[in-house]
């Protein structure tokens, strides 16, 4: 069945945690539906983890709709989420709400995601009006990587816990139905889950989140130019891959590959 913005208020209602992973195609996509993962995020992190930008500010709507696209005709049960890129709904609720629209007309999309709290609340409500759900983000929100002057951990003093908790509040209030908390200490992102009735999905956020998420390429061990504190490798997939290339690169050179088995025979006569 598919998985929508009432499934998600439902599973945090019934205190079952919610799943989510990025993907960007469709290969990709397939096999993390059907591992059930609830919901997928084609993160503006594919300007790291696919075009190799050293953030994500380069990314464009066009970047966006293409992998979002991908992703999102391999998904029948899965909800996709597209990432709104930098500058695609900072400068008006109207320029948010057309680009909104295109994710979900050209991206086919089932909600999008942008970053801010209060300072976006206009967007959200502007979009969550035109019938787009709305996913937020707070917390350490790559797209300010250059207002934050790095990437560090956000909401560690209390008066920036409480004006995160602030912003939870406000992004609620806009419309949002569900908030991504990133890299910000346990203690204050249990206390915005307690605090808000739409689910919070955690990373880098600590275990009272209603629902987690990471980049599929970290959790697979395949990236490897960071690897931030709070990525767990599940598998060590950039390992294997290396060993598989290097295998076919032995073969081919040494002629083991293609065999008879990987070739066609002559032609039958008639
Ligand atoms: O772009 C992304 O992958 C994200 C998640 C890490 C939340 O925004
Ligand atoms: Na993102």
């Amino acid at each position: 069945m598919k998985n929508t913005v009432k499934t998600f208020a439902k599973m945090k209602a019934a205190g079952e945690k919610i799943s989510m992973l990025t993907c960007y195609d469709y290969t990709t996509a397939k096999l993390e539906e059907a591992a059930g993962i609830n919901a997928i995020l084609v993160g503006d992190s594919l300007g790291n983890v696919m075009l190799g930008y050293p953030d994500t500010l380069s990314v464009t709507m066009e970047d966006m709709i293409t992998y979002g696209r991908a992703v999102a005709r391999a998904c029948h049960d899965t909800m996709v989420v597209i990432d709104m890129p930098f500058m695609s709904y900072q400068v008006s609720a109207s320029q948010a709400v057309e680009n909104a629209g295109r994710l979900m007309k050209e991206g086919r999309a089932n909600a999008v995601k942008l970053e801010g709290g209060a300072a976006v609340c206009a967007q959200i409500d502007a979009i969550t009006a035109a019938g787009i759900p709305v996913m937020a983000h707070l917390g350490m929100t790559p797209q300010s990587v250059n207002a934050f002057g790095g990437n560090r951990v956000q909401g560690k003093t209390e008066d920036a816990a409480q004006q995160l908790l602030e912003d939870a509040k406000a992004v609620e209030r806009a419309g949002a139905f569900a908030v991504v908390l990133e890299c910000i200490p346990a203690d204050l992102a249990a206390r915005i889950t307690k605090e808000l009735t739409i689910p919070t999905i955690g990373i880098g956020a600590g275990d009272a989140c209603d629902g987690q998420i990471l980049v599929y390429m970290d959790m697979l061990g395949m990236f490897s130019d960071y690897t931030p504190k709070f990525v767990k490798h599940f598998a060590e997939l950039g390992k294997e891959m290396k060993e598989a290339f290097a295998a076919y690169d032995r073969e081919v050179k040494s002629g083991a590959f293609p065999d008879a088995a990987h070739a066609f025979g002559a032609p039958a006569k008639d």
